[in-house]
């Protein structure tokens, strides 16, 4: 089976423009972009709308975070259901950064997984391990406890709603990138975990795609790997080249 090649691009906390005239969606709006990739972008929250209501129709558009209520006395936090009703398809959930910066457990990554797919979203959901963890030969082990908080709550249909993104937290923003290599490895071997702990038709279908500074110039290569099935792209994705990352298989 093919998997179809996945680029999303995570703005984070940061400003974009929305003057049509200059902004990254002008950009993204007038690029030639690979057909055969699946393109999403993750705005902050206060620009999802908007930037839905000017953006292509062939890119998608993610949200950074959800809860998993559906409404309610939870200030400050936005529902997968109000997701849904603004006609946002994705969300990425368990980034490094929530789950450091913000406390997110595994088990609370995976509730709000579990509320995402109910409400009708799709999730982008993020594993890896610290640079300690790799160095005590644990990347396996870290990647396989959060994914397994997914497994236990997951049927085996709702994987079809699950982009996995794999980004190693040494490589985060860092500008050291995985290699090749690495990327390969850890990706097979999360798929291997998927085809003992769901089934072989999960390992086989579900995307899992690199993100830690990937950048223009070292995608192409990264693109090249079996496993590797796209991206999830932090600094470049404010940046043109974005576009190229897009275009990674072209
Ligand atoms: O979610 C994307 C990410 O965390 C990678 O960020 O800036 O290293 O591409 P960056």
């Amino acid at each position: 089976m093919t998997r179809q090649f996945f680029v999303g691009g995570n703005f984070k906390l940061n400003p974009i423009t929305l003057d049509a005239k200059s902004s990254l969606i002008d950009g993204l709006n007038n690029a030639q972009l690979d057909p055969s990739t699946e393109a999403v972008i993750a705005p902050p929250a206060i620009y999802l709308i908007p930037v839905k209501q000017t953006l292509r129709k062939d890119i998608k558009v993610a949200a950074q975070n959800a809860y998993f209520k559906e409404s309610g006395a939870f200030t400050g936090e936005v529902s997968p259901k109000q997701l849904v009703d603004a006609g946002i398809p994705y969300v990425i959930l368990g980034h490094s950064e929530r789950r450091t910066l913000f406390h997110e457990d595994s088990a609370l990554v995976a509730t709000k997984t579990r509320a995402a797919i109910d409400a009708g979203l799709s999730v982008i959901f993020c594993i890896g391990e610290t640079l300690s963890q790799r160095e005590a030969n644990e990347t396996d082990k870290v990647c396989q406890e959060q994914l397994q908080a997914a497994v236990d709550i997951l049927k085996e249909a709702d994987w079809s709603k699950v982009v996995i993104a794999y980004e190693p937290v040494w490589a985060i923003g860092t500008g050291k990138v995985a290699t090749s290599a690495q990327a390969q490895e850890a990706h097979a071997d999360i798929r291997t975990f998927l085809g003992k702990a769901v089934s072989p038709a999960v390992a086989e279908s579900t995307r899992i795609i690199y993100g830690g500074s990937v950048t223009a110039s070292n995608c192409k290569e990264l693109a090249t790997q079996k496993d590797v099935d796209g991206f999830l792209v932090g600094g470049a994705s404010l940046k043109p080249e974005f576009v190229d990352i897009i275009n990674a298989r072209k």
